[in-house]
């Protein structure tokens, strides 16, 4: 099976559009989304949409979606997100409103493959940021394999019995074969708000079969993605961290 991995989309259809329409040629089984579908960007329901139009599709919810849809009232959040939070809230059909608050919580298994979660498999608000983090994590669960998103930075972290391996991926694309005996905690980075320096979007791929992981990047209309923030009065920093990449 073929696994198309999708995290923190966060309500840009520039974005989102140009990962799907890179990847139309390729071959996937499954679309499988990490959470924050919405939030900061000016296309919540658009994104949603899309979302839902892939088949068949495993999602779960993120710390934004939460907020958007009214299962939180984000007291956590920054003055920025939160204001976007509001907004997208106010904005959000009854339909994407009522979606957005059914997705379930990570971690969920998928195919008895391997599992999903949004911060980590323990804590769905919880960042796993380096090795320390994901070690806490492995010692703590028994996934053989992981996906998670919610730092924005594309990242593997691998297991062996005697040490932890961090493997940052960096260029267009980065193929990773998953060992016997190793574990793997795995984020496909943003597909909306990348945070690793690099403002193109990232996404995974995953070949259960093969046993690759490949992260990819994907350029696309950032202009026009900032203009539409700018253009539905949101705050400024969320259109101009696009361009940066952080
Ligand atoms: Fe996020």
């Amino acid at each position: 099976m073929k696994y198309l991995i999708l995290s923190d989309i966060h309500a840009n259809r520039e974005a989102l559009a140009a990962v799907l329409a890179h990847v139309s040629r390729k071959r996937w089984d499954r679309a499988v989304v990490l959470g924050d579908l919405v939030g900061y960007g000016a296309n919540p329901n658009q994104t949603v949409d899309l979302v839902r139009s892939l088949k068949p599709l495993v999602a779960i919810r993120g710390n934004h979606d939460k907020v958007c849809s009214g299962i939180e009232d984000g007291e956590m959040f920054n003055r920025v997100a939160l204001q976007a939070a509001q907004w997208t809230r106010r904005r959000l059909t009854p339909s994407n409103l009522r979606w957005l608050r059914d997705l379930p919580e990570g971690p969920v298994v998928v195919d008895g493959a391997f599992a999903i979660a949004h911060g980590t498999p323990i804590d769905e608000d919880a960042y796993i940021f380096g090795e320390i983090e994901a070690l806490n994590v492995f010692r703590q669960t028994a996934f053989p394999l992981c996906f998670f998103g919610h730092s924005h930075f594309p990242v593997v972290f691998g297991l062996s019995p005697d040490a932890i391996q961090t493997m940052l991926s960096r260029g267009p694309a980065f193929h990773v074969k998953l060992e016997p005996g190793v574990r793997y905690l795995v984020n496909p980075g943003s597909i909306g708000q990348p945070r690793d320096g690099n403002p193109l979007a990232s996404f995974a791929m995953y070949d259960s079969d093969k046993k690759t992981v490949g992260i990819y990047r994907v350029p696309y209309r950032v202009e026009r993605a900032q203009k539409k923030i700018l253009d539905a009065g949101l705050p400024r920093p969320l259109a101009d961290r696009l361009a940066l990449g952080r």
